[in-house]
């Protein structure tokens, strides 16, 4: 298992707005290690959601650095951005950004196309991972024709399905019912364990927040506490 830490140094998100700043991140230092199971909490506006997007490269920071397996993010171009995205890193979005006009098995074979793996392969791959998010039986339905928490499941099945070394998700069971929540977070786990993939998701959810490793909290931009959980 290749190594795949996050660093992010003195770390500074400020947007502007017309002649407002709003520091939405103030000086974070982080280190994520291989196989961490990492959860980000925080109310409403704390950054959560900037600061996964910066790791993503999505979005680029104000100042500070960012390193994702020692390559520095907040310099890399799009093309080897593009790159680590197909290869390493998994990514779970608040919008699923889920292709409207494929089904929900051909949105989670999309990546594995891009990679060049076979067809009858994808097609395996992609339905065994979708029985594992409780999706038996809708492999066939466009996402417009799915509820707000089976796009969800599809989103993070399309994420996880090529077993990527590092998966950001921002709040991956927003929408999800309790049940679903946890079985979902298992299947997580059970990837953390299994193959080593390191997992850093944001949540308001405290029965997610206990599935974690780690809990980092954020308010109003800054790193409040970091602590391994029990
Ligand atoms: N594109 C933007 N332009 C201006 N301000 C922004 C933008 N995106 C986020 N912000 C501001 O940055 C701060 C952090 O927002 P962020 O979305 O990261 O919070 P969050 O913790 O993800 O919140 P939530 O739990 O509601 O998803 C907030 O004050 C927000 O209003
Ligand atoms: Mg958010």
């Amino acid at each position: 298992m290749e190594q795949l830490p996050v660093t992010c140094r003195h770390l500074n998100k400020i947007y502007q707005q017309g002649h407002i700043s709003i520091p939405a991140l103030v000086d974070i230092n982080l280190e994520i290690h291989q196989n961490d199971f990492v959860c980000l909490s925080g109310p409403s506006g704390s950054g959560k959601s900037t600061l996964l997007n910066l790791l993503s490269g999505l979005d680029t920071p104000t100042s500070g650095e960012i390193e994702v397996d020692g390559q520095r993010v907040d310099e890399m171009s799009r093309a080897n951005l593009a790159e680590m995205r197909l290869h390493k890193i998994g990514f779970v979005f608040q919008a699923y950004n889920l292709i409207p006009v494929l089904s929900a098995q051909e949105n989670v074979e999309f990546v594995m196309q891009l990679q060049g793996i076979n067809r009858q392969e994808r097609a395996k791959k992609s339905r065994t991972i979708l029985k594992e998010v409780g999706l038996k039986g809708l492999e066939n339905r466009r996402p417009g024709d799915l509820s707000g928490g089976q796009q969800q499941r599809v989103a993070v099945a399309r994420a996880i399905v090529s077993g990527p070394s590092l998966l950001l998700a921002d709040e991956p069971t927003a929408n999800l019912d309790s049940q679903t929540a946890e079985s979902l977070m298992q299947l997580l786990r059970t990837m953390n364990k299994e193959h080593g993939t390191t997992f850093l998701f944001s949540t308001h959810d405290k029965l997610v927040m206990d599935y974690s490793k780690r809990l980092v909290k954020l308010h109003d931009g800054r790193i409040k506490s970091d602590e391994a959980q029990a």
